[in-house]
């Protein structure tokens, strides 16, 4: 499974990239709002940081003007996918985009016929968001486990990018149901790196060779 960093904090980017850790970056423009800058100085030096697809959310909402911001975009640098609602205008410019080579990325995917009718208008990615359906009291991996489903029937090479990660659980049941991505936040990648007792058995063994090296 490939994971995605969901953050637009550069350091934090950086942190992990150092690690090997990424094959790409999603951004949206609540992420982007966080840090005080704007867009189109973020996606170059994310860009520059990961080379992998870097998701850069579209803020138009109708069919022309979403296509028209897809394609300044993109111009930025091959590795920015474009982002789009999961609406009719978000599904009308995935399939343009796509006709001109413009990976996209399917972004508020709550259903598994909404992922079925991305994966037909071309999508490279849907994006199911798990964290807040389970917000809801439904369980969101649900929705990752039928789209595989789906998609695994009919051959859609689409790739299902888990979002809305609030644990290391739904890293793992992603991984396990087979997701292609999982995108995860900074917190939780620290998470699924850290362990008490990794901590403990480093402490002890440190202090067993000052002990004897003293
Ligand atoms: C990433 O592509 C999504 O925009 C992000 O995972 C949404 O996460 P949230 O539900 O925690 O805002």
């Amino acid at each position: 499974m490939k994971f995605f960093l969901d953050t637009a904090d550069l350091v934090e980017i950086r942190r992990f990239a150092e690690m090997g850790l990424l094959d790409g970056v999603t951004t949206n423009p609540s992420l982007i709002a966080k840090t005080g800058k704007s867009r189109e100085e973020l996606i170059p030096a994310i860009c520059e940081a990961v080379d992998g697809p870097i998701s850069a959310e579209v803020i138009a909402t109708d069919r022309p003007t979403i296509i028209e911001e897809g394609l300044k975009l993109a111009e930025i640098h091959h590795n920015v996918t474009i982002k789009v609602p999961l609406t009719e205008d978000g599904l009308a410019a995935c399939r343009e985009l796509t006709a001109q080579t413009v990976k996209v990325n399917v972004t508020l995917c709550f259903t598994p016929v909404q992922a079925l009718l991305a994966a037909k208008a071309g999508a490279t990615f849907i994006s199911p968001f798990i964290g807040r359906l389970d917000d809801l009291g439904m369980t969101g991996l649900d929705l990752v486990e039928d789209i595989r489903e789906i998609y695994d029937n009919y051959q859609f090479a689409t790739e299902i990018l888990v979002a809305s990660v609030r644990s290391p659980q739904h890293v793992r049941y992603a991984a396990k149901i087979g997701a292609d991505v999982c995108t995860i936040p900074p917190k939780v990648m620290g998470q699924l790196i850290h362990h008490p007792l990794t901590d403990l058995g480093l402490e002890k063994f440190l202090a067993d060779f000052a002990r004897t090296n003293g």
